[in-house]
């Protein structure tokens, strides 16, 4: 892993918070913790709400006033959630946006004009049982800039954000947006670090399991240490789990304000957009998911 980069959001610094809503439970949710956010970052925020083509309004059955039958009551859902971030935020800078277009695609453009996304992992659609909506799978890992995605419930939490760390360069701007985070809030920060023998079967073939253990731990605090530094008034702690990194960092989550993981890690599979520890935890973490991705 490379030295620390100075600092990877400078060149974000007054783009506004970007979230999402179609006007659920679970999007007003996040409208709440965007407007939270923008505040405590003292950057505007842009509430978006894409409006799609009806269903049958294809070139065959073409509806010409499709969109402006919609644009009602996305102007009526947005002005609710205007009001939503107002109360959490008294004095922020507000706007709405209304765009054409299908959720993911209008979110993902939003995000060049973004410093981060916002959005919920539910909406009004889906099914019994879903864990991460379309909208979340569509936008985290294929844009520049942080996407949050935050549940429904709210986390019964700790004053902590869990970082994932995994040694890799990849971890780099995830760290970083964690030890930013947890100076903003005055919180801590706990590092997770999961391990696994390479082999199940080690003990069996007499592998020094503790040597590992300690090797592990020895170069994850050396590659921390540059962060340490850099954040010294923020309190963090290295935790080594013996679990898949799923595990340990579900595990975590259920004590976290904020669980912050990279898109890709050591193990990046060029193709894929997001890792399988990232999409693991979109769905199954039980506080906000911050999906940073490498530069
Ligand atoms: N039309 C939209 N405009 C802007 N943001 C949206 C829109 N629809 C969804 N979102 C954002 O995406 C989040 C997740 O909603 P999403 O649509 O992915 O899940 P869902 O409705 O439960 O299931 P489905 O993927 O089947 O639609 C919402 O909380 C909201 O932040
Ligand atoms: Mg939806």
């Amino acid at each position: 892993m490379t030295e620390p980069i100075s600092d990877p959001f400078a060149d974000r610094v007054s783009d506004p918070v970007v979230v999402g809503t179609d006007g659920s439970a679970g999007a007003t949710r996040a409208v709440e913790w965007a407007a939270g956010h923008a505040v405590l970052q003292g950057l505007p925020l842009r509430v978006v709400h894409a409006v799609e083509r009806l269903p049958y309004d294809g070139p065959r059955y073409p509806i010409p006033d499709s969109y402006d039958r919609l644009a009602p009551s996305g102007r009526q859902l947005l002005d609710h959630a205007e009001r939503v971030a107002r109360d959490r935020g008294p004095g922020l800078d507000v706007t709405t946006e209304l765009a054409e277009g299908r959720p993911g695609r209008v979110l993902r453009d939003q995000a060049a004009r973004a410093s981060e996304v916002v959005l919920g992992s539910h909406g009004g659609g889906g099914f019994p049982g879903m864990l991460l909506g379309s909208v979340g799978n569509q936008v985290a890992g294929h844009v520049a800039v942080p996407v949050v995605v935050v549940r429904p419930e709210p986390p019964e939490a700790a004053a902590e954000i869990v970082a994932g760390f995994d040694c890799s360069e990849a971890s780099g701007p995830a760290l970083a947006y964690a030890f930013e985070e947890a100076r903003l809030r005055g919180h801590r920060v706990r590092v997770v670090c999961a391990w696994e023998p390479p082999v199940p079967y080690g003990p069996v073939i007499g592998m020094d399991l503790d040597g590992m253990r300690r090797a592990a731990e020895d170069y994850a605090r050396g590659e921390l240490q540059p962060w340490r530094s850099r954040y010294a008034d923020v309190k963090a702690e290295l935790e080594m789990v013996r679990a898949h990194p799923v595990s340990a960092l579900i595990e975590a989550s259920s004590r976290a304000v904020l669980l912050v993981v990279g898109s890709h890690g050591r193990n990046a599979f060029t193709a894929a957009v997001l890792g399988s520890v990232s999409r693991a935890v979109l769905a199954h973490a039980r506080c906000p998911v911050a999906v940073v991705r490498a530069r």
